[in-house]
């Protein structure tokens, strides 16, 4: 008789334990703990059967380096997150809160590969509700196969005569593998099933996509080691409210990690969006006050983007600060450093923040833009909107340099901006005669006031 074995596993991180914990030592989570029964069949044990083959090492300098195979995925904003199309034989998981689109996105780029096979693995949606949803999207490939299956061992069989080179499964929570008596989307589910996945990706070079929930605190639900097998992490991601997507690489084995392919989700699917400062800037003739631009740079992409604060005298005794798309705690920096270096008396003011387009920002270099679109609101006095900012600011209140400034000036000067305000550090080595927009450098916050408020 096959031997029962259960053992607990932290739902958030996947840590393993034999008994029941209250508070997990890997993640500190607390009452993450569930018990799952694992019945292991014997061949899993370590050791090597008769007549399997072994690996073999082998000096570095002998093996042959090969240039890895890449599919191009007729979307070229998928193409450059992936670092230039997908790998054969890797495996991508694509994060992404619930409704964003995740399930979309692979559809649309599964019909547009034509002339490739590609197997589409729903368990979420019956094969009625994706052709409807193709339907939607507009665009036909015959040789795009549907399978609605949960269970793995099928959807090997299926692999086996429909022969796809490439595969998508939507989810890998859904997924369950008869070696396990857990339930699907356990931690053990998940892990065995992505194993699995990952030994046909590897053994028959079929690249694998899969689809991940995330949790509510923005995590890939499931373990950790999800991320650590696979060999891309995508996620997917925008605010509900806007039609704008961005899919970020948060591991990328075969590419940088700084990329960001751009969508617009729009009522036939999602649009490439080639050109983001188009969506990222609100067109409007009239300067408004609270309203400076700032020239990213997100991966090797320069784009502009709408910074807006607003200030006001605090209704309650405590101001409010609220940030949306920039860190909140570095925008407290920055208030402090007005207030302490500049003598703006913010402290009594509530603050509110928004980078427009609802878009996240990481970039330093939007800090200065933070501070103009402050101040703006402060004075209440509007920005030219020919002008744009680009700089990092220190906490003693100096302009520090940003990489990248070349290709930030030449973005706001191909948008028809008339003036860009960097640091002054950032002026060394570039040839200013090169562009036809007004380039100035300044070295202090009060330095900027002068160009601002004269
Ligand atoms: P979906 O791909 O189902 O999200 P996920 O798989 O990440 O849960 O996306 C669903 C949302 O996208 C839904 O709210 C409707 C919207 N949508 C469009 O706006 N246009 C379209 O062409 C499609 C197919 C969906
Ligand atoms: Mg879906």
């Amino acid at each position: 008789m096959a031997k029962t074995t259960t053992t607990y596993f932290c739902q958030n991180c996947g840590y393993q334990s034999s008994k029941w914990l209250g508070k997990c030592p890997e993640c500190g989570e607390w009452n993450t703990f569930v018990e799952e029964v694992i019945n292991r069949s014997d061949d899993k044990k370590h050791g090597i059967k008769k007549g399997e083959k072994k690996a073999l090492s082998t000096p570095i300098h002998q093996i042959t380096s090969e240039k890895e195979e890449r599919i191009d995925t007729r979307n070229n904003e998928l193409n450059r997150v992936l670092g230039g199309g997908l790998v054969r034989g890797s495996v991508v998981l694509i994060g992404g809160e619930p409704g964003i689109g995740k399930s979309t996105l692979l559809l649309q780029t599964a019909l547009n590969m034509k002339g490739l096979r590609i197997l589409y693995v729903s368990g979420e949606e019956s094969q009625q509700q994706i052709k409807m949803r193709a339907d939607r999207l507009g665009t036909k490939n015959e040789n795009c196969f549907i399978l609605n299956e949960t269970f793995t061992t099928d959807i090997f069989l299926q692999i086996e005569s429909v022969q796809p080179q490439i595969l998508i499964i939507d989810s890998i929570q859904t997924l369950y593998t008869n070696t396990l008596d857990s339930s699907p989307g356990s931690i053990s589910q998940i892990r065995e099933t992505a194993g699995e996945l990952m030994r046909l990706a590897k053994t028959t070079q079929i690249p694998v996509l899969l689809i991940g929930h995330i949790t509510k605190d923005g995590n890939l639900a499931g373990p950790k080691v999800l991320e650590h097998m696979v060999d891309t992490v995508l996620q997917f991601e925008g605010d509900q409210h806007y039609g704008f997507r961005i899919l970020r690489s948060v591991k990328n084995r075969f590419g940088s990690t700084s990329e960001l392919g751009i969508f617009e989700m729009r009522s036939g699917g999602l649009r490439e969006v080639s050109n983001p400062s188009e969506i990222l800037l609100s067109q409007r003739d009239e300067a408004v006050s609270g309203v400076a631009i700032a020239a990213m740079v997100e991966g090797q992409r320069p784009m502009l983007i709408e910074t807006q604060a607003l200030v006001t005298n605090a209704a309650y005794g405590t101001p409010q600060r609220s940030s949306t798309g920039f860190d909140l705690r570095r925008m407290n920096m920055l208030l402090a450093i007005l207030e302490k270096r500049s003598g703006f008396k913010l402290g009594t003011k509530d603050v509110f923040l928004n980078i427009a387009g609802g878009i996240r920002v990481d970039d330093p270099a939007i800090d200065l833009a933070v501070v103009a679109a402050i101040l703006s609101s402060f004075e209440d006095i509007a920005l030219s909107n020919k002008l744009c900012f680009a700089a990092e600011v220190g906490l003693s209140g100096e302009i520090r340099s940003v990489a990248h400034v070349e290709s930030r000036i030449l973005e706001a000067e191909k948008l028809g901006f008339e003036k860009i305000i960097i640091s002054k550090y950032n002026l060394k080595g570039l040839a200013l005669n090169r562009f036809k927009i007004e380039v100035v450098g300044v070295a202090k916050i009060e330095e900027m006031l002068t160009e601002l408020f004269g």
